[in-house]
């Protein structure tokens, strides 16, 4: 086995087999502080190169980012809805925040919630290197304690409820933050949800919830790919737009 597939493939299983990457959002091993390291001291200040170095990074030392393949699942679907306001569950290190934002128009804000406090800074660090602050507010919490704030932001941006919502946090969290977004309005017609990792861990409750018993509410439809950075695994995202 070539060195880097050996090094990414033993740094994901340190990864997911470590007490704290479910618990406080990192790996335990400090790599998303190198990770950061490494963005500053290589990369460009533009999101082209910010996004190579991270994927160059990851191929090496593995990390949880929607990475380039799906990535590009992300950009088509971004591409086809051509959303104003986002919201992202789920920052890290702020890949997919570099990935959509790069893509938005001026006056679009991206909203990243982000539970881990060391994960926030480093994606605001990263999204400000690739020169996309103005459109990129990451606020620090989970959804339930930060729904209010976030409700204020939308006003304040004169919108109604999000155009597109990137759900890739906790996936015990799936279906109730997606609830919850229902309960206070934030979700509406023509919103697109896209869901990551729906094989590997997977989100039972929320795949039943929009393919098979609320299936009525959306359009959806699953795109079978590859896991993150190690093409030998399975993994899939679900795109489901409200009608
Ligand atoms: C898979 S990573 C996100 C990857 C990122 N979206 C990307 O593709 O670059 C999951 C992140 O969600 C955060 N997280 C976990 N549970 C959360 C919750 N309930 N609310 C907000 N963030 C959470 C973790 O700290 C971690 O940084």
């Amino acid at each position: 086995m070539a060195p880097e597939i050996l090094s990414r493939t033993w740094t994901f299983l340190t990864a997911m087999t470590s007490k704290t990457i479910f618990m406080e959002g990192q790996a335990g091993d400090g790599r998303e502080k190198q990770l950061l390291k490494s963005v500053v001291e290589d990369a460009e200040r533009n999101p082209e190169s910010v996004m190579k170095t991270i994927d160059k990074f990851a191929n090496r030392s593995w990390l949880m980012n929607i990475g380039d393949d799906k990535g590009q699942l992300l950009d088509k679907a971004i591409a086809d809805r051509k959303p104003k306001i986002i919201l992202e569950l789920g920052a890290y290190v702020g890949y997919s925040a570099v990935r959509i934002s790069s893509q938005l128009d001026e006056g679009s804000k991206l909203i990243s919630l982000e539970m881990c406090p060391e994960n926030a800074s480093i994606t605001r660090q990263v999204v400000d290197h690739a020169g996309l602050s103005d459109k990129v507010t990451v606020v620090e919490g989970i959804l339930t304690d930060k729904v209010e704030e976030i409700k204020r932001m939308l006003q304040e941006l004169n919108a109604e409820t999000f155009d597109f919502v990137f759900i890739d946090h906790d996936k015990r969290y799936y279906l109730s933050d997606y609830l919850l977004l229902k309960e206070n309005g934030l979700v509406g017609k023509g919103t697109v949800l896209f869901a990551d990792n729906m094989k590997i861990p997977g989100s039972p409750p929320y795949r039943e919830y929009v393919l098979n018993s609320n299936k009525d509410e959306f359009d959806t439809v699953e795109h079978n790919t590859r896991f993150e950075y190690l093409s030998w695994l399975p993994d899939s995202v679900i795109i489901s737009t409200l009608k």
